[in-house]
């Protein structure tokens, strides 16, 4: 999404007209290779009791723990097998109707450096290790996997609609910062949480965010915050409640929301089922918001 600055305008040089660029595997160091070991082993402490039963099943098919950088060709493989999606590299941000694309026909669009291992925690833009062990793991999940190529489509008729923002809130509120409602308790399924040491901890433990029932056009109002932890998480029944709610034509709901004004980032409406109030104490540092 174009939350982060730096987008090119035109593929750079070395990337394809679809600005795919190889993965070159080869090329990674052993230090690199280290940082994937570093922060997997970090988040595999982390992450059991804490993330949705579907992302660990995913994970696991993906077998990403032999050592290092997953290699693409190997890892594609199994999730082709899978759900028909595959994993691409791209040189940074892309443009938003490039994105749509590759989503819409089930590619993913993967960062193809990591991270620096004196910034582990730090993030100017999604590296391999968010694109791929954040997001990749829950598109081995059949209705999951249906939502993220009906996204991809919803967004080039969004964007023709100048519905946009709206629809990527919703994006934001479910890939990238989902709770769900396992058996179990709430688990974390959103790819900016599991990636996260900090947030994967925060989004579930902390009293300061709000944690709200999911209510599709009441989250597609809803401001974020792209520079901190959020202070809103909505939770959502079942991957299949996301997928049977986002499948109903969304012109009413533009219309409905074309001009509306957006909800603000910790309001909770009389409307909310509400499963955390939040102090909000973390919250209220300033910080950056998105429309
Ligand atoms: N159903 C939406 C539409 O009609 C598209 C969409 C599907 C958007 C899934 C997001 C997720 O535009
Ligand atoms: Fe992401």
């Amino acid at each position: 999404m174009s939350d982060f600055e730096h987008v090119f305008e035109k593929p750079p040089e070395g990337a394809a007209a679809d600005w795919t660029i190889p993965q070159n595997w080869r090329a990674y160091t052993e230090v690199e290779h280290q940082t994937w070991d570093t922060l997997y082993a970090r988040q595999m402490n982390i992450l059991p009791g804490r993330a949705a039963d579907v992302f660990l099943r995913g994970l696991e098919a993906l077998d990403l723990n032999t050592g290092g950088i997953p290699d693409f060709g190997l890892m594609n493989a199994k999730l082709q097998a899978l759900t028909g999606w595959t994993v691409v590299c791209v040189p940074g941000l892309v443009p938003d109707e490039v994105f749509f694309d590759h989503l819409a026909n089930r590619r993913f669009p993967s960062g193809q450096f990591i991270r620096k291992p004196d910034q582990l925690d730090s993030l100017q833009e999604p590296d391999i290790f968010h694109d791929v062990f954040g997001h990749v793991p829950m598109l081995t999940d059949p209705d999951f996997a249906a939502y993220m190529q009906a996204y991809g489509q919803g967004g080039q008729r969004a964007a023709g609609l100048g519905m946009l923002p709206n629809l990527a809130r919703l994006y934001w509120y479910t890939v990238e910062f989902g709770l769900v409602q396992d058996p179990d308790g709430l688990r974390i399924y959103g790819a900016g949480i599991v990636s996260s040491a900090t947030e994967s901890v925060f989004a579930l433990e902390d009293s300061s965010p709000n944690r709200l029932g999911f209510e599709l056009e009441r989250v597609m109002r809803t401001l974020y915050r792209i520079d901190d932890f959020q202070q809103v998480y909505f939770v959502i029944d079942s991957i299949e409640q996301l997928k049977r709610e986002t499948l109903q034509d969304f012109g009413p709901i533009y219309q409905r929301q074309n001009g509306a004004e957006a909800i603000a980032i910790d309001a909770i409406l009389p409307t909310d089922k509400v499963y955390t109030r939040g102090t909000q104490a973390y919250a209220g540092k300033g910080g950056r918001f998105a429309a």
